[in-house]
C-alpha cells in the first residue's frame, strides 16, 4: 500500500469489481483498447492482477482518492514479456469522471519509485498507440523518454478488427536516468 499526496494505492477489494467492470465497458475508457470488456473478462483481469501481486510482490494497484472516491481505476507495473523478455511497463486506466485531475501522473510517479527502489528494476517502459495522447502525455510528465527505435506492432492486437491499434510508440526510463532526474 502506498500513500501519495492525494491517493491511496492499494490491493484490490471485492467492492472494486463492479466499478472496474463499469469502466471497462465505457466506450471512452476503451477507445484505444480493443473494445468494451465483459463483466467476466473484467473479473478475470482482477484475478490475474491479484495472483501477480501474490507471486511477485508488485503489480497494478487499485487507486483510491480518500474522501472522494473509493475506487477510480488502476495504475502500476505489469509484465510486458510479449514485447521483450523481462520488460516491465508502467500503465494506467482510470474511470472517465476521474480524468483531468493529475491522478494518473501522481500514481505513476509512485509506481516508478516502487519499481526502481523496492523491486530493483533496471528499466521501466510504457507504450500506447500514437493517437492515445492522454496516455503518452502521462509518460512524458513522469519523465519517460520516447525511443522511436523501440516502436513495435503489438502482438496481442487483432490486426483485422483493429488495424489502427497495432502500431505502438515506446517510452523508456532507466533506473540511472530516473535517479539522476530526481
Ligand atoms: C490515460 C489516462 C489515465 C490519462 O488520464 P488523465 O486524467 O489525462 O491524466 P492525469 O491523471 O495525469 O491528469 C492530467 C490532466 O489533469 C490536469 N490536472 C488537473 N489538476 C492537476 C494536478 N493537481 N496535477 C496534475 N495535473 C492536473 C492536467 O492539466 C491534465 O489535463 P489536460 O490533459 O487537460 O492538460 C486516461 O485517459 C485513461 O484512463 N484512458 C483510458 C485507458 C487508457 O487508454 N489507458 C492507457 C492505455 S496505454
Amino acid at each position: 500500500m502506498i500513500r501519495t499526496e492525494r491517493l491511496l494505492l492499494r490491493r484490490w477489494r471485492h467492492a472494486d469489481r463492479e466499478p472496474f467492470a463499469a469502466m471497462n465497458a465505457d466506450p471512452a475508457v476503451v477507445e484505444h483498447l480493443q473494445g468494451p470488456m465483459s463483466r467476466e473478462r473484467s473479473d478475470d483481469f482482477i484475478d490475474r492482477i491479484e495472483r501477480h501481486w501474490d507471486e511477485h510482490g508488485w503489480g497494478l494497484w487499485a487507486v483510491e482518492v480518500p474522501d472522494v472516491a473509493s475506487f477510480i481505476g488502476y495504475v502500476g507495473l505489469w509484465p510486458a514479456d510479449y514485447v521483450e523478455p523481462g520488460m516491465v511497463e508502467v500503465g494506467w486506466r482510470l474511470a472517465r469522471e476521474h480524468w483531468g485531475h493529475g491522478y494518473a501522473t501522481e500514481a505513476a510517479r509512485a509506481a516508478l519509485e516502487y519499481g526502481f527502489t523496492d523491486v530493483g528494476l533496471a528499466e521501466i517502459v510504457s507504450f500506447t498507440v500514437p493517437q492515445n495522447e492522454r496516455s503518452w502525455r502521462v509518460m512524458e510528465r513522469i519523465g519517460l523518454v520516447r525511443d522511436p527505435s523501440g516502436d513495435f506492432d503489438h502482438p496481442r492486437v487483432d490486426r483485422v478488427a483493429y488495424p489502427e491499434l497495432v502500431r505502438h510508440v515506446l517510452y523508456r526510463a532507466s533506473r540511472e536516468d530516473w535517479l539522476a532526474a530526481r
